[in-house]
This record gives structure tokens, sequence and C-alpha cells, in this order.
């Protein structure tokens, strides 16, 4: 075969991609990729010092893919290093430990610094996400629930695995799973292809589910003020009924918060004349 007609088609097979890490210092990143790229598990906490490079080749389907990674430095005293990583990735990794509820909480401040970083080159949505809940061999302290950290990723088109970079659990699922979606992104012009099916709920269901969660007593739970008459409570238990019956919602958590909204009107109903 003519040599240029077969690098041609040789290079039309192999693909180049830049993927990162990020989460809070001590989620398990480097330790992630580490038990993917090297099959082994170190349990003593090295930090990693602004970032870590590294560079894998994995098959998918046809096509060899050569993978850039850039694992992050957690710690916000290596901000000044990290900062200019951000830009022409493919694929983040955001890790957080289900044992540490503010390395949740911290996710959407993590989105929002790449965001500023990437500047005008800011478009989201040409890039796959995948959230790791790692850490779940620790199952005594855990205090982030499936459903909680599933919610928060398929809510805004994100994969979402469980990992345990100690015991292996998840871990080669989810590289492949993003390397997979990554290929189909290239091969889809660079556009995060829409998804066949959707992710079967709504933001309105995710964002009450969400709220629910966070509620501080019933009346709040509800949405409704302190002292509000038995109709308003049960104006506004429909609406939320009506929102979240399982039969009707299928989101993560749907189930435990309906339940949450049935309990919180009756503790209610039985204080109000
Ligand atoms: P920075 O580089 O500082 O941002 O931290 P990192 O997110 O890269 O964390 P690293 O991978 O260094 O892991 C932090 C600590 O958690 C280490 O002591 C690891 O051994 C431990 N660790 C990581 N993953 C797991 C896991 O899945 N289970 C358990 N039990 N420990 C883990
Ligand atoms: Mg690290």
């Amino acid at each position: 075969m003519d040599t240029n007609v077969q690098k041609r088609r040789e290079n039309k097979k192999s693909l180049r991609v830049k993927v990162i890490s990020l989460g809070n210092a001590e989620v398990g990143k480097s330790c992630i990729i580490k038990r993917y790229c090297e099959k082994r598990f170190v349990p003593k906490y090295l930090a990693t010092i602004g970032i870590d490079y590294g560079v894998t080749k994995v098959q998918v389907r046809d096509r060899e893919i050569k993978v850039n990674i850039f694992d992050m430095a957690g710690h916000p005293f290596f901000y000044e290093v990290r900062n200019e990583f951000y830009k022409d990735s493919q694929g983040v990794i955001l890790v957080y430990d289900v044992g540490l509820r503010e390395s949740f909480d911290a996710l959407d401040s993590w989105l929002t610094e790449m965001k500023q970083e990437m500047g005008s080159q800011a478009n989201m949505e040409n890039i796959i996400f995948i959230v790791c809940a790692n850490k779940v061999d620790l199952t005594k302290r855990r205090v982030v629930d499936e459903s909680e950290g599933r919610l928060w990723a398929e809510s805004r088109g994100f994969h979402y695995f469980e990992t345990s970079a100690q015991s292996g659990e998840g871990i080669n699922e989810m590289f492949q799973s993003f390397f997979s979606s990554i290929t189909d992104m290239c091969e889809n012009g660079g556009k995060r292809p829409t998804p066949e099916v959707s992710v079967g709920f709504t933001k309105e269901q995710a964002d009450t589910i969400r709220r629910i969660r966070n509620s501080k007593d019933s009346w709040d739970m509800l949405g409704v003020k302190p002292g509000a008459t038995r109709e308003e409570v049960n104006k506004a238990y429909r609406k939320l009924a009506v929102l979240l019956h399982p039969d009707k919602c299928v989101a993560p958590g749907s189930e435990d918060a309906f339940k949450a909204v049935v309990n919180a009107r009756t503790s209610l109903l039985k204080n109000i004349n």
C-alpha cells in the first residue's frame, strides 16, 4: 500500500487528548490515576506539588488514544501553578471524598475556578466531565450518599462513578466510560453529542430535591413561612407531591425527598388548628 495512504489511515485512527483532575486536596485524585496507570495504591499521602504530568495510551474501539493527564494539586496554595493548565482540556475528572462533605460542596467552586481560568475559551459544553465519589471503601465514615452525588452530577449532564483507589472499585469502568465519551466527542467534531436518552428528570425536580435535603425545618422544607395556615401547608404539599411522586419522578433521591415532605406535612398539621 502507498505509505502516505497508510500514514493517513493511521492518523485518522490515533487521537491525542488532554484530561485534568480537579477536587480538594487529599480526596484521592493522584491515587485514582495511579491505580489506573500503575495498578497500585499508595496509602501514604504525598501531596501533589502544583501539577503532575503523565502520558498513557488507551485503545477505544479501533482508535489508539494518547492521553495527556494533568493531575492538579487541590491545595489552594497551588492556585497560581495550576491555573495555567485548564485550557484545551477535553475531559475533567472531578473528585470528592464521600467521607468529607466539604469536598463535595466544593465541586461547584472547582467548576467556577475552571470557567474563570478558561476565560473567553470557556465552552464547558464541549468537555466531558466525570464525577468520582471516591473512598467508598471507607463505608463507616461515609456522609455523602450515592443519590446525592449522582443527582449533582447527572443534573449537569456529567457522568457519575463510585470509586475506591484503595480497592480498585469502579476505577477501570470510570476510565473506560471517560475515554469512550471523549472519543465520541472527538468523532462528533469536538462537540459533546446530545445523549440518546435524556436523564429522565427535570432541573426543577433536581433543584427541589437538593433544597429539601438542605432545609432547616419542616416549614422550610415545604417552602412556607413559619406559622402558615393549614391551607397554605396543604397547597405547598400538593405542589411538591406532584413534582416528586415516585410514580412520576426518577431523579436520584426523589423517594426519600417525597417521604420527607409527607412527614413534614404530617408534623406541621398536627400543630395547626
Ligand atoms: P492533592 O494532590 O493534595 O490535591 O491530593 P489528592 O487528591 O491527589 O490525594 P491523594 O491521591 O494523594 O490521596 C490522599 C490520601 O487519601 C492518601 O493518603 C491516599 O492513600 C488516600 N486515598 C486515596 N484514595 C483512597 C481511597 O479510595 N480509599 C482510601 N481508604 N484512601 C484513599
Ligand atoms: Mg495529588
